[in-house]
């Protein structure tokens, strides 16, 4: 029996899983590392945490499955996307990571749009945002500039796992997508922009498919991780692009809703060319020339963890939302926007906060964990409308994964909001099954992705919209929308008090 190992690079932790032919997770270990902020709004991490995280957990996975760690085949990897990662002419780290949370860069993308907006739209598809790389780039060049000199290489984060493996320097296209240096549709860097920033030639990684063999485990490595020495890695993808893959998101007619930290809606766009003028994400995906587009909300389950740290920081998150079925839809006129860390889709404003309005009398303390659950579902439609309006996209159902497909009731409400059927899947193992699929097409298990998929992916529960709900859901809606034009200069001012 071959197998082939999944990993995903996260910003908390690494988690590898040990995946059979059958699409079965046989084993999975997970490392976590640490995030340092050593300023307000910087958010870095030491890229050596990362190697000594995968030395961890393929270690005890080969520990514990002693008949299978010679019969691993191939391996791929999913990483957090656009954190910017210098090597020096030694392919040593110059300094720390920084992170895709990472805010330091404002002025950076300030500086890019006032220079070179349209160029940047046009061929990156996206608008410059802090979390992407190419300000990171600007802003090391201009406050470290020894640090600057001595750059060889950049890489993002799983390329510098996929260098320590194979000792081979390459990105694949999802991950370049997120740098806002690479020509999406050509699927080549954008060198003029390089040229207009300073950004040398020579410091750019090559660009191969996300399946593509990046070389076989350096034999030292193998012997130390207890892997045969004949091992192939596959250089993988962004997260998002694996996590996608990984729920099946292949196909036009299913979406993707993911709540983690923050959340996902995300659709495949397969070779169509869409235009979304910047108002969402629009990256390569891992599957050969294929697209797909993404709205964030940058605090979903952040805005649910930080309500019940507030109010009840002693309660699970079962017992937090055992009363939300007895409230009824609309949270009987409580609205909230979950808009505590600033907001991205589709307002891309770091100063808007949240709020609850509507407040009564009646209102309990379910009341207002339905309106968080409400709201945050309402910030995700916001993309889906951008996709309806601007690309008549119609999807038939979504699949939901993360935090937010953990409880029934919330399924439901994503159903009713969003209007579609919403599905789980039968074992949800995040963007490190995408990672595998693309080492089990790589080792030639199947044909094409979209075999692996048929074979790979299950779903689980299915949640159909309550038509009396989604009608009154529409007139929320409506009021929801109005709710940051309502309050953006208010949280405007009150930012400007707190400061
Ligand atoms: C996507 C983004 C995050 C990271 C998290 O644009 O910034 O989802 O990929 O790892």
């Amino acid at each position: 029996m071959e197998y082939v190992i999944g990993l995903d690079l996260g910003t908390s932790g690494l988690k590898a899983l040990v995946v059979n032919k059958a699409g079965n997770v046989v084993d999975h270990a997970t490392a976590t590392y640490p995030l340092s902020a050593p300023y307000s709004g910087f958010s870095e991490q030491n890229p050596t945490d990362w190697l000594k995280a995968a030395k961890k957990v393929i270690g005890e996975l080969a520990v514990r499955n002693q008949a299978m760690r010679k019969n691993v085949v191939g391996i791929s990897i999913s990483g957090q996307m656009h954190s910017l990662v210098l090597l020096d002419e030694k392919k040593q780290p110059l300094r720390p990571a920084i992170l895709w949370n990472d805010v330091r860069t404002t002025a950076q993308c300030q500086k890019i749009s006032q220079l070179a907006g349209k160029q940047v739209l046009a061929t990156t598809k996206n608008r410059a945002l802090e979390g992407f790389t190419l300000p990171k780039l600007l802003w090391v060049k201009e406050n470290e500039p020894e640090v600057w000199r001595q750059a060889a290489t950049f890489l993002l984060p799983k390329d510098y796992l996929g260098y320590w493996f194979t000792g081979s320097i390459q990105t694949d296209y999802s991950d370049a997508a997120g740098t806002l240096l690479l020509d999406v549709r050509k699927q080549a860097w954008d060198w003029q922009l390089a040229e207009l920033f300073e950004i040398p030639r020579k410091i750019f990684p090559k660009l191969v498919q996300s399946m593509s063999c990046i070389g076989t485990i350096r034999a030292e490595l193998a012997e130390e991780l207890g892997l045969s020495p004949k091992v192939k890695v596959f250089a993988g993808g962004a997260d998002n692009a694996c996590a996608a893959l990984g729920a099946g998101i292949i196909t036009t007619e299913i979406g993707l809703v993911s709540i983690g930290t923050s959340g996902v809606f995300l659709a495949f766009e397969g070779k169509e060319q869409q235009n979304y003028q910047g108002k969402l994400h629009y990256f390569n995906h891992v599957v050969p020339d294929c697209y797909y587009s993404m709205g964030v909300t940058l605090a979903a389950g952040q805005s649910l963890s930080w309500f019940k740290n507030a109010i009840a920081p002693a309660e699970s998150f079962v017992e937090f939302l055992q009363g939300i079925a007895e409230i009824p839809a609309g949270s009987e006129g409580l609205l909230f926007s979950p808009y505590i860390m600033g907001e991205r889709t589709p307002y891309f404003d770091s100063q808007i906060r949240g709020s609850f309005i509507g407040m009564d009398v009646r209102h309990t303390k379910a009341h207002f964990i339905r309106a968080v659950l409400e709201g945050i579902t309402f910030s995700l439609k916001d993309s889906q409308m951008i996709m309806a309006d601007s690309a008549h996209k119609k999807l038939r159902k979504i699949v939901s994964v993360g935090g937010g497909a953990k409880n029934q009731e919330w399924l439901q409400i994503q159903a009713d909001i969003l209007n579609r059927e919403i599905v789980t899947l039968e074992t949800e193992q995040g963007p490190g099954l995408g990672a595998a699929m693309l080492a089990a097409v790589g080792s030639n298990w199947f044909d094409t992705l979209q075999e692996c998929v048929t074979h790979f992916v299950r779903y689980d529960h299915s949640y159909l919209p309550n038509s009396q709900n989604t009608e009154k859901y529409q007139l929320y809606y409506a009021l929801y929308k109005d709710l940051y034009m309502q309050t953006s200069s208010l949280s405007h001012r009150l930012q400007k008090l707190v400061k």
